[in-house]
């Protein structure tokens, strides 16, 4: 698994720039599903039929990333940058970034007087190695991502984009599993998820599921001085209850629950002070749809260094083929 891993991970795909992501995901899912579409905004929608005795379910996984938009080359060329999502400012200084054109560029920042603070987005800059606007190989509108190899480092596993290739991951290695199944499964590879789960609420309205979860990541409660968190790394999948956009709808929850039980999955409740994933857009859509997320603990999300373990990515397929394999009484 940890070569599928290492193809999405380390791939390009800010917010609105998936492209490269698509067509990495498409080959991975073709052979094992009935039906592959992408819909306008281009969230990729694999439909695995059911036998007609089940429900609609919605599978939601972002295949974007956050990343940097160019504002402005100096004259000098030098790139000014605005946040694609929840891109924070330390950080950022001495890291290397990618374009969809190959363009690779390190990451700079205006004089600091005082070493203690860190300046904000707009007092960095991309250095490509252009000397002017005329010699620079991207302008403004180009979207970057982080560069950062995967590394596994025995079962922690490490890369700029675990949030949510991951959740990628859980989603292609869960389909492989399915066969003879009761419910029509759409496994939706979602888009702009990073800007406001947008590309989930478009494919939720469209296919109007009566079951929809969200496979995201989800911070932890295990690492020096945080905040208080009752999820820890290595301790399974975890149930999402609620986070800060939803309350999980609790028949799912418990449905959820019963089967990690049942089958022996390591599993933890999930309740997130912040934060949201695409589960929020599919239980809003239309007249509603009963839905919940499969959370993969993760630290340090949002860094360059998103860290989850690889037996808690196993829990996660394991949980999710219990539950598409069998009735869903909610
Ligand atoms: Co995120
Ligand atoms: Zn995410």
């Amino acid at each position: 698994m940890n070569d599928l891993i290492k193809k999405l991970v380390e791939a390009y795909g800010p917010s609105g720039f998936e492209d490269q992501m698509r067509e990495l995901i498409r080959p991975e899912v073709e052979p094992y599903v009935d039906e592959v579409r992408v819909d306008a905004l281009g969230n990729l929608i694999a439909l695995k039929r059911g036998d007609g005795q089940g429900l609609k379910v919605m599978i939601a996984a972002h295949m974007d990333e956050i990343g940097l938009m160019v504002t402005h080359v100096t004259k000098e060329g030098f790139l000014r940058f605005t946040n694609i999502g929840g891109v924070r400012p330390h950080g950022l200084w001495g890291s290397r970034v990618q374009f969809a054109n190959g363009a690779i560029g390190v990451i700079g920042s205006d004089r600091l007087d005082d070493r203690h603070k860190i300046h904000p987005l707009n007092k960095h800059y991309i250095d490509v190695g252009a000397t002017s606007p005329d010699d620079c190989p991207v302008g403004v509108g180009d979207a970057a991502g982080f560069m950062q190899p995967f590394i596994a480092n025995g079962s922690l596993l490490t890369s700029k984009t675990m949030d949510d290739r991951i959740g990628c991951v859980v989603a292609i290695e869960t389909l492989k599993r399915l066969q003879n199944i009761p419910h029509d499964v759409y496994f939706v590879f979602s888009v702009q998820e990073e800007v406001g789960t947008r590309g989930a609420q478009a494919a939720a309205n469209g296919l109007d599921p009566d079951v929809g979860i969200a496979l995201d990541v989800t911070i932890t409660g295990d690492v020096p001085e945080c905040a208080p968190m009752s999820v820890s790394l290595g301790k399974g999948a975890a149930i999402k209850v609620k986070d800060s956009g939803m309350i999980a709808h609790a028949g799912l929850v418990r449905l959820m629950r019963q089967r990690a039980e049942a089958a022996n999955i390591p599993f933890q409740m999930e309740v997130l002070d912040g934060g949201s994933t695409d589960a929020r857009s599919i239980q809003i859509a239309n007249g509603g749809a009963a839905a919940g997320c499969i959370s993969i603990p993760c630290r340090y999300v949002h860094s360059q260094s998103e860290t989850v373990h690889a037996g808690d990515v196993q829990a996660c397929i394991d949980l999710l083929v219990e539950i598409l394999a069998n009735p869903i009484a909610l």
